[in-house]
C-alpha cells in the first residue's frame, strides 16, 4: 500500500517532452516553442518568465489543454493531451484545471458567488449546493461580503480574486495563471500574490504562474525562463 502511494506520489502532474508549437500564418510558420521538455512535480510552484511575445501563454495553454502542440509528448495529471482530439480536451479541463488569465473573464451578469460557483454549476451540481460552496471560496480570498455585487461593482483587484476563486472551486490539481496581477497597480497586485502564494501552500495544489513580478517568481520552488522557444531553468 505504501509503495503505492509512494510511486502515485512521484508521478509529475505534468510531463512535456520535446513540445514544439508553431502557427502557421499566411502560409509562413512562426515556431514558438522549439522543444520544451518540463516535469512539475505535485504540490510544486512554478514561475515562468520571459519576455514578451516569448511563448509564456502559448506553454500555458497548451499544459492546460486550450491549444495543442505541434509534435511531442503532453502529459498532465497523467492523461496524454497530445493523444486527444479537441472535444475531450474540454472535460479535461473542467476536471483537472484551474485557470486565471490576466483578464477575468467574469460574467458581468452574474453576481460574485454565482461566478465563483459556475465551475460546480457546469458540472451538474445544483445551485443552493454550489452557491453555498462558492461563498466558503469568497471567503477564503476575503471578499465574504461581496457575494451579492456584480463584476462591474467591483475592483479590479475584488475581480481577480473572484477569478482565483472560480479557478480553485472545482478542487483541481493544477492551477495555471497568466499574468494575474498584469492589469493591477503594483499595491494590488502585491495582495494578490500573496493571496496566490497563500493559496498554493495552504491547498497543497500544483501551481504554474506567469508573471513579470520579480517577487512572486522569487517564492516559487523554481523559475522557468523561455528564451528562443526553449525552456531554460
Ligand atoms: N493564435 C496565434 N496565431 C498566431 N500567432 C500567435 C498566436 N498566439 C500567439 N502567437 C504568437 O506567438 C508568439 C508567442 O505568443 P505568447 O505565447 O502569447 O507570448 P507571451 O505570453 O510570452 O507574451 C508571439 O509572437 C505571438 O504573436
Ligand atoms: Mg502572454
Amino acid at each position: 500500500m505504501a509503495l503505492q502511494s509512494d510511486s502515485a506520489g512521484l508521478l509529475p502532474v505534468v510531463r512535456l517532452r520535446n513540445v514544439t508549437k508553431e502557427y502557421r500564418l499566411e502560409g509562413k510558420s512562426l515556431p514558438v516553442l522549439r522543444g520544451v521538455s518540463l516535469d512539475v512535480q505535485s504540490g510544486e510552484v512554478i514561475a515562468v518568465v520571459g519576455r514578451s511575445g516569448a511563448g509564456k501563454s502559448t506553454l500555458l495553454h497548451v499544459i492546460g489543454g486550450l491549444d495543442t502542440a505541434t509534435a511531442g509528448e503532453v502529459e498532465v495529471v497523467g492523461e496524454r493531451l497530445d493523444r486527444m482530439r479537441v472535444p475531450q480536451l474540454a472535460p479535461f479541463r473542467n476536471q483537472h484545471v484551474g485557470f486565471v488569465f490576466q483578464f477575468h473573464h467574469l460574467l458581468p451578469e452574474f453576481t460574485a458567488a454565482e461566478n465563483t460557483a459556475m465551475p460546480l454549476l457546469i458540472r451538474g451540481v445544483g445551485l443552493k449546493d454550489a452557491l453555498k460552496v462558492a461563498r466558503q471560496y469568497l471567503d477564503m480570498v476575503g471578499l465574504a461580503d461581496r457575494a451579492e455585487h456584480k463584476p462591474g461593482e467591483l475592483s479590479g483587484g475584488e475581480q481577480q480574486r473572484i477569478a482565483v476563486a472560480r479557478a480553485l472551486i472545482p478542487k483541481p490539481t493544477l492551477v495555471l495563471a497568466d499574468e494575474p496581477s498584469g492589469n493591477l497597480d503594483s499595491e494590488t497586485g502585491e495582495r494578490l500574490h500573496d493571496l496566490l502564494w497563500n493559496l498554493s501552500r495552504a491547498e497543497g495544489r500544483t501551481f504554474v504562474i506567469v508573471t513579470h513580478n520579480r517577487n512572486l517568481a522569487e517564492r516559487a520552488d523554481r523559475i522557468l525562463t523561455i528564451e528562443d522557444g526553449i525552456l531554460v531553468e
